[in-house]
């Protein structure tokens, strides 16, 4: 077999057959990672398969996950894989947000145009796929809602039974309301996403339910195609900088794992700096990253943002994650409610539109500008993580000016577009629409 999963931590490394079920190691309890043997071939030859692909209309050559298979060859055959055409999510121009990051141009990887609306997709076929594999009838993931939509339709669309946990109250009702749509059985326990994942890696051991939560190794495969697909789009030309969310950093771990990867192959002869952005009352990575080598990350205990989607204490993979920030020269920064709010505002008013987690990119973006770390002409992508849509509550109190910041502050609706209330009278329309 020539794929395996290996502990991550540098002083374990332990191996493990890829079909046994584990999410951390039994040996020193770090985390674990899909390894291969050294990959022979040609980076030219790939490549151009890969673009091949495109033109076909088989449905693994269609999805911009399964389109890579060679890049994440965790299974021996792709006969289990399930695929909604996940990926293909398109590089946007956006000149207009460019200029208020303090950028002369910046490109919008936006994983929002995925089949659920965010890059979950990405992982979750792959992860549905190792669940398939492994014969398990019962998929399980605590979320704050994007895992779970997007868990909710793979594990529905392969035929397996979706469980879902999330913190009751506290998630937007445009992600409860798609697992609702898909069929998960749907938990809404009430604690904080932190001390649910607890309580539900016992209870997946428990009742035999695989877990898919992002330390599922499989998960994390798939999500390295966003950057697959990105060098792809940008003809392998590498970026300065690649700027994203951080919750529980799965997304980090994945893309630096891809980068490095990428550069082992053959297919980039360098490797861009990672920045990942998180929300000041969830910043747990943020201050890890300040503490200098050898610290330990210390967990909020409460975290708060609006962002819900990133609103997490204690993030599970911030090992690997901060391995990947630092390989990569890369860095931590965090962002605050005002300074969210008004970047997705921005991003939306260029055509383009993002839920508030995807936000703290650009609002990073600008404070980075600012203080001199990023140069005006770097070449950056921003990767918005999900699509607008997913919380339109968040964007309506925004435009009519009563967003208000967990700590009760009021945020200032900078960039406004209040709808208004007409009568249907024809000269008052019309005296509106002169003014
Ligand atoms: N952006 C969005 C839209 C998300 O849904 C998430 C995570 C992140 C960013 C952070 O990514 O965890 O890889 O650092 N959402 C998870 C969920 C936790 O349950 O849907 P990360």
């Amino acid at each position: 077999m020539t794929a395996e999963l290996a502990c991550f931590a540098e002083s374990c490394r332990a191996r493990f057959p890829i079909t046994e079920i584990l999410y951390n190691c039994p040996k020193c309890g770090g985390l674990l990672e899909a390894v291969y043997a050294r990959v022979t071939g040609d980076a030219a030859a790939w490549k151009s398969a890969w673009r091949q692909r495109r033109t076909s209309n088989a449905p693994l050559d269609q999805s911009g996950v399964w389109r890579y298979r060679e890049f994440i060859p965790f299974l021996d055959d792709t006969r289990h894989a399930v695929t909604l055409r996940e990926g293909n999510t398109p590089l946007l121009d956006g000149r207009l947000a460019a200029s208020y990051g303090g950028l002369d141009g910046l490109a919008f990887k936006h994983q929002g145009f995925n089949p659920t609306g965010s890059f979950k997709d990405n992982g979750m076929t792959c992860g549905v796929a190792q669940a398939m594999r492994l014969g398990v009838e019962r998929v399980a993931c605590v979320s704050t809602g994007n895992t779970s939509a997007s868990m909710a339709a793979y594990a529905s669309a392969a035929g397996l039974q979706p469980v879902i946990f999330i913190p009751h109250g506290n998630i937007s009702f445009g992600k409860l309301a798609q697992a609702l749509e898909y069929g998960a059985r749907t938990l809404e326990v009430e604690a904080n996403f932190d001390q649910i994942l607890a309580l539900v890696r016992q209870i997946a051991e428990r009742l035999n339910i695989y877990l898919l939560n992002s330390i599922n190794p499989f998960r994390i495969e798939g999500q390295k195609t966003i950057m697959l697909e990105m060098m792809d789009q940008r003809d392998w030309k590498v970026p300065d900088w690649v700027v994203l969310p951080g919750g529980n950093l799965g997304n980090t771990s994945a893309f630096g794992k891809a980068f490095r990867e990428m550069r082992q192959m053959g297919l980039i002869d360098r490797l861009p700096r990672l920045a990942v952005i998180q929300a000041e009352g969830s910043a747990p990575f943020y201050d890890l990253f300040r503490s200098g080598e050898g610290a330990e990350l210390r967990a909020v205990g409460h975290p708060e943002t609006l962002a819900t989607a990133i609103k997490i204490g204690d993030p599970v993979s911030w090992p690997k994650a901060l391995h990947e920030v630092r390989c990569s020269g890369g860095l931590v920064e965090k962002v605050s409610e005002q300074e969210i709010a008004d970047a997705k505002a921005v991003i939306g008013r260029a055509g383009i539109g993002c839920e508030p987690a995807s936000a703290a990119t650009l609002a990073g973006i600008r404070k980075l500008t600012k203080g001199g770390v990023m140069s005006h002409d770097a070449d950056v992508v921003a990767v918005l993580t999900g699509n607008l849509l997913k919380d339109p509550d968040y964007i309506h109190r925004y435009h009519t000016n009563c967003l208000d910041s967990p700590d009760g502050k009021r945020i200032i609706s900078n960039y406004a577009n209040p709808p208004e209330v007409l009568p249907a009278e024809l000269d008052k329309i019309a005296e509106s629409l002169r003014r």
